[in-house]
């Protein structure tokens, strides 16, 4: 019985038990340092050593990680001072690096008179430090790949005492084996979790990259909606009184937050080209219209001369004046027609109730073409596109254009989140809904809006309006945009709130480009 008695009177089972602890402590450990940390820590407890190193392998080379000598005080590493030392090369002379190559442990009772290993580093800190390295054990922290991704060297296992040292038990041996194992499993497992949100986040940015290059005028749009929607919830963090004084983002909140500006516009994949980049009322085909009321000009010009020819040749001379300044009156409102095109044709002209008469009169007037046919001077279509009172979308456009966010939805909704990031599709197609209820696809009001939802609707906004690379208007002031949305929380569609902490803290200067 004595020999599965540790010598500071634990049994095997207590053994068992705290390795178990430790397992758990392992996986439930999310924090990189604070796993390297407590691995060192805990192997130390159960060996009762004085001093612990953890190095992990990184290429051809061992590099400290964590260095712990309790006799002197040292906790370095990890989330502690750094570590200065520099990495140890994969050379079969150096006792850990043999381990490391081996997979094979070392325990060694004095490495003072140990054998086929280089000490001379244990000796020249003993020497400066006035330390004696003794006993040590040095355990390969093999994954459950095979790959040895690391190496847990412990030094100077003590009595229960305290004071004498002692060679490492075999049987602590194999309890540190398994530690550095489940510790090795957990590390492999944490680095996992990390390459694998890291893909997710770079796979996020590919796609919003796609997306902002297929227009040029949107070239840094969700990028800078996720940085700035990061920024405000930041500064919300650091308001103590008011509505938003219980409001905090942690990290993963943050993180949510910032991953749902990355996609809120996902859906712009499914908007065509020929409405997302829509520049002016007729876009494309303004040249086709003008190029008709050209022909319509020559060809009245073309016929009335004609007209006048045979006037002339009939004599009838009085008719012939009255012809030609019938004529100018017509090419005069040939010319009125092309100009008030041209003007109804920029999206900086609004459509006053006289303006539209004024089309609608335009579209009245018919002309014959080559075949003899009746046309209009602008088509149905035309009108409708040159009708448009504010912008330049149609009814029918604008739902195409307002679908985006429906598809948003409907994309999101088919990745399957991570737990913390599961609400990333529930703010990503919010951030065109108004508090007044206006807004759409949900048309959602107030508190049912979440604060997410609305900072992204914020500034979603705000950066359209600075914007500086759409075609159809220049970029606005900071001042200017900040007056256009304040005039949207007067007509209740924003948090004011919200608006004060962004003005307040200026979030846009937080983020650059
Ligand atoms: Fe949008
Ligand atoms: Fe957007």
């Amino acid at each position: 019985m004595s020999d599965i008695l540790s010598s500071n009177g634990n049994n095997v089972f207590t053994q068992i038990e705290n390795l178990l602890n430790v397992g758990i402590a392992l996986t439930a450990e999310k924090d990189h340092n604070r796993l390297l940390e407590l691995i060192v820590t805990e192997a130390r407890n159960i060996t009762n050593c004085d001093a612990g190193t953890l190095y992990l392998r990184q290429g051809e080379q061992l590099v400290f990680k964590i260095i712990q000598t309790q006799s002197q005080n040292v906790f370095q590493g990890g989330s502690g001072e750094e570590i200065k030392l520099p990495p140890v090369k994969l050379v079969k002379d150096n006792v850990s690096a043999y381990v490391a190559l081996t997979g094979q442990t070392v325990n060694i009772p004095d490495v003072y008179f140990a054998e086929g290993f280089d000490f001379s580093g244990p000796r020249k800190y003993d020497k400066i430090t006035g330390y004696r390295t003794q006993s040590m054990l040095v355990v390969p922290m093999g994954n459950h790949e095979g790959e040895i991704i690391g190496v847990l060297q412990l030094i100077n296992s003590l009595e229960d005492d305290n004071l004498k040292v002692r060679v490492f038990p075999e049987h602590y041996q194999k309890v540190i084996e398994s530690l550095a194992s489940q510790a090795a499993i957990a590390l492999t497992n944490a680095q996992l979790l990390k390459d694998i949100e890291n893909l997710f986040k770079s796979f996020v940015e590919v796609m919003a990259t796609a997306i902002d290059a297929r227009t040029p005028y949107n070239a840094n749009h969700t990028r800078r909606v996720a940085m700035l929607a990061r920024a405000t919830a930041e500064a919300i963090n650091i308001v103590y009184t008011g509505p938003f004084a219980h409001e905090y983002f942690n990290t993963e909140r943050l993180e949510q937050l910032t991953m749902a500006g990355w996609l809120h516009d996902i859906g712009k994949v499914t908007t065509p080209l020929s409405v997302m980049d829509k520049a002016t009322r007729l876009e494309g085909r303004i040249e086709i219209v003008l190029q008709r009321l050209d022909y319509i000009y020559q060809l009245e010009k073309t016929n009335s001369l004609a007209r006048q020819m045979e006037l002339l040749k009939e004599g009838r001379l009085q008719e012939v004046d009255q012809e030609s300044s019938l004529s100018n009156l017509r090419l005069a409102k040939v010319k009125e027609i092309k100009d008030l095109i041209i003007e109804c044709d920029s999206p900086a002209t609004f459509i006053n109730d006289q303006i539209l008469e004024q089309l609608q009169e335009a579209a009245s007037y018919t002309y014959y073409d080559a075949a003899g046919i009746e046309r209009p001077y602008i088509s149905d279509k035309e009108l409708e596109c040159l009708s448009v009172r504010k912008g330049t979308l149609t009814d029918g456009e604008r739902k195409i254009m307002e679908q985006h966010v429906t598809y948003t939805g409907k994309m999101l909704e088919k990745i399957t989140f991570i737990k913390k990031l599961k609400d990333v599709p529930v703010f990503a197609s919010m951030h065109h809904e108004f508090l007044d209820g206006k807004g759409y696809p949900g048309g959602l009001k107030g508190e049912d809006i979440p604060l997410e939802g609305r900072i992204l609707c914020l500034v979603d906004i705000y950066d359209a309006l600075t914007a500086g690379d759409r075609p159809y208007k220049k970029a606005m002031t900071w001042e200017e945009a900040l007056r256009i949305l304040g005039f949207m929380i007067k007509e209740g569609k924003l948090d004011e709130e919200l608006f004060n902490v962004f003005k307040e803290y200026r979030v846009w200067e937080k983020v650059e480009g």
